[in-house]
């Protein structure tokens, strides 16, 4: 099998930094770096500077957004317990909401029951609520899924306990769904050494038994794969206090094709994990006309050439099996062997308000 033709892929979780980090990222250079690594449609974070948790925040993202994104997008809000009574009115404006309970990068984060209890309230049923969860968190969102009776989905799953967890919950039949990150699959805190602070996100790297567990779930219980793409400067990285997060749009479909050539996957379970599912779960719109032609063929992830801003990544100088020769966004070429043909505002945003996704 030298050439594949795959969908357009869906990320469900990119920090695409505006507004706030445009030294990091924007809207032209991450749905590049998305276009890429063979991915169509992306859903960006809230926990920009200032953080999506307020319409006005939404509505001008939304139109740099417009102006600017190559690929399709959607924006998650946020929860904050400042904000709660504007979540009526962010749900007409955004795919999904983002409730931080454990810390992350930036200062976003519910503790408080009281907030939680809003956000199950009010924000709409038909709209999913997104949940960063870590150890115990995850029975929260359980707990949470089940009293409501409505579904959750839990970021970047990472431990071995959190993914029995969420097996147990899918085994008693409640609608939690999970997705997991390349990085959390392909590295370990073994490879902490030798990426100093290049290696460290939030969930942080897990043991070898974590990441053994992640692959032993990727046919059953996970559902997605998503890249946590978090950039972040080299010079930020490399100071004093450096942020977590790592950037992942670029290589996270070579890393996976990589498990597909060494039998760890099959190729329809990967289009489940990158494409069906993510865009059943949110319930994103089809892309017509939309595909990714891949060689499979051995070649080294490079930090040159990288469309991210950020300009570097976790894996440059690791072999991958596999390239992304050419991404088709409805109907138009938008990225061909390294070239990037897809004009800033050539995406599409949604959700388009009024309209159903
Ligand atoms: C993310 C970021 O930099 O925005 N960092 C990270 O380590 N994953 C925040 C997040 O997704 O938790
Ligand atoms: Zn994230």
């Amino acid at each position: 099998m030298d050439w594949l033709k795959l969908p357009g892929l869906v990320d469900v979780h990119t920090h695409l930094r505006v507004p706030g980090g445009a030294h990091k990222e924007d809207f032209a250079t991450g749905t590049a770096a998305a276009l890429a690594g063979g991915i169509t449609q992306v859903l960006a974070m809230p926990n920009t500077s200032p953080p999506l948790v307020t319409r006005d925040v939404l509505q001008k993202t939304r139109q740099v957004a417009r102006q600017t994104i190559r690929c399709d997008v959607g924006l998650f809000a946020g929860a904050s317990p400042a904000h709660i009574a504007a979540l009526p009115e962010l749900a007409e404006e955004a795919v999904a909401l983002k409730i931080y309970l454990n810390d992350t990068f930036g200062p976003l984060r519910v503790e408080d029951v009281p907030t939680l209890l809003a956000c199950f309230r009010m924000w709409p049923r038909e709209k999913m609520i997104a949940m960063h969860a870590e150890r115990q968190s995850v029975a929260v969102g359980i707990g949470l899924c089940a009293a409501f009776e409505r579904p959750v989905h839990f970021c970047h799953i990472s431990r071995k306990e959190e993914v029995e967890l969420i097996a147990e919950a899918k085994a008693q039949g409640l609608p939690v769904t999970c997705e997991v990150t390349p990085h959390h699959l392909f590295l370990s805190q073994a490879d902490l050494p030798r990426l100093g602070a290049l290696g460290d996100m939030r969930p942080v790297l897990g043991t070898p038994e974590d990441v053994a567990a992640l692959w032993a779930h990727l046919g059953s219980t996970i559902d997605c794969v998503a890249t946590d793409h978090a950039p972040h400067t080299l010079v930020e990285k490399r100071s004093d206090n450096p942020p977590p997060g790592v950037p992942g749009l670029e290589t996270s479909l070579p890393l996976m094709l990589t498990a597909v050539a060494n039998g760890r996957l099959s190729l329809e379970r990967l289009i489940d994990l990158m494409a069906t599912n993510p865009r059943r779960i949110f319930g994103l719109p089809e892309q017509p006309d939309t595909w990714v032609e891949v060689e499979m063929t051995p070649v080294k992830i490079r930090n040159d050439g990288l469309f991210t801003r950020c300009g570097w990544s976790p894996f440059a100088g690791m072999q991958v099996a596999g390239r992304v020769a050419r991404v088709v966004l409805r109907g138009k070429v938008a990225f061909e062997n390294g070239r990037l043909l897809a004009e800033p505002g050539s995406g599409e945003l949604w959700p388009i308000p009024g309209e159903k996704l």
